[in-house]
């Protein structure tokens, strides 16, 4: 394609393409699914912006293949792990994310899936469906009673994580949080903060808020698995890399940890299959962030940051190299 061209990696909401009739560029569009790479790199090719999802690997191939009159690359997620950030401020390339728009979507899903396995909700649901004869009782599926003086540990007190804090509020909990931007012992919002130790050892369910980046990969090891109780809960809404999963899945099976429910996963898109074996377990396919409404939102910003960046202004959520 000689005129530069908008590439858009994959399909994105109704509302999100119907308003591309003003950008003034080509469009060239994915599927609903991921490309392929070799797709993916002949599609951007030429293109003077790109938009994308964490399934797109942005790298220095993926600027090569692009070249150099690439603006900006718009990642429809406020995670953005999967682009060289560094590699695209060399190019001179603004890489952008959707910060903000997902934080309420987010901690929704995050405080169902806290609710789904603490109190068995999907076990329940299998075992209704597996057929087996069953009568109200007062020792069945039992699980934790989070109102009654549950404490909730948030790794990471960026914006996601105080939406889960306000939701634990809610719901009586006490509220600690590790998050190196503030001083164990400080209070904020009502919440305590805590050493990442501190935090790991006195929490019934801990829940994980935090970019996936150099210092926090496998932040939950071994090590931070066997600090929990063993009656404790594991929520990852964030990203897979964080959690050790060799360590993860004997903690699990051997009664170490109460519990985990995985919104994402250290191989993903896939899940190693001994999780799914565990009853203790819940498995989601990354979707915390999946509101209808919030969808489009993400979308549309990522749009917004393409349409700055094109018609000369700043990207209005441009991610800091
Ligand atoms: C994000 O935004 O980083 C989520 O993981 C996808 O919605």
């Amino acid at each position: 394609m000689t005129t530069p061209h908008l590439y858009i990696a994959r399909t994105l909401t109704d509302v999100a393409m119907a308003s591309l009739a003003d950008v003034g560029l080509p469009v060239v569009t994915g599927d609903e699914a991921p490309p392929e790479r070799d797709r993916l790199l002949h599609d951007v090719a030429g293109a003077a912006a790109a938009v994308v999802t964490l399934t797109e690997r942005v790298d220095a191939e993926f600027f090569d293949a692009a070249g150099p009159q690439l603006r900006v690359v718009a990642n429809v997620a406020v995670g953005y792990d999967n682009i060289d950030v560094a590699e695209a401020a060399r190019r001179g390339v603004v890489v952008t994310n959707t910060p903000g728009v997902l934080d309420d979507a987010t901690a929704d899903h995050t405080f169902a899936m806290i609710l789904a396995v603490t109190r068995r909700v999907v076990e329940a649901d299998r075992f209704v469906r597996s057929g087996e004869p069953w009568i109200w009782g007062p020792r069945m599926l039992v699980g934790l009673d989070l109102s009654a003086g549950a404490t909730l540990g948030i790794v990471g007190l960026g914006r996601i994580g105080r939406a889960v804090a306000r939701r634990a509020q809610a719901f009586s909990m006490t509220v600690l949080a590790h998050d190196p931007h503030y001083a164990p012992g400080d209070k904020v919002d009502g919440v305590t903060i805590a050493s990442l130790d501190d935090l790991l050892a006195t929490s019934d369910v801990v829940s994980l808020h935090v970019p996936l980046m150099e210092a926090t990969r496998h932040l939950i090891d071994e090590a931070a698995l066997a600090r929990m109780k063993p009656t404790a809960y594991l929520i990852n809404a964030a990203r897979g890399g964080i959690v050790d999963e060799s360590a993860l899945i004997p903690a699990l099976r051997d009664g170490r940890l109460g519990g985990a429910a995985l919104d994402t996963f250290e191989g993903e898109p896939k899940v190693n299959p001994e999780l799914a074996t565990l009853e203790n377990v819940v498995l989601q396919p990354h979707i915390a962030s999946a509101g209808g409404r919030t969808r489009d939102r993400m979308c549309l910003l990522a749009l917004d940051n393409v349409r700055d960046v094109l018609t000369g202004r700043e990207a209005r959520t441009a991610v800091i190299p």
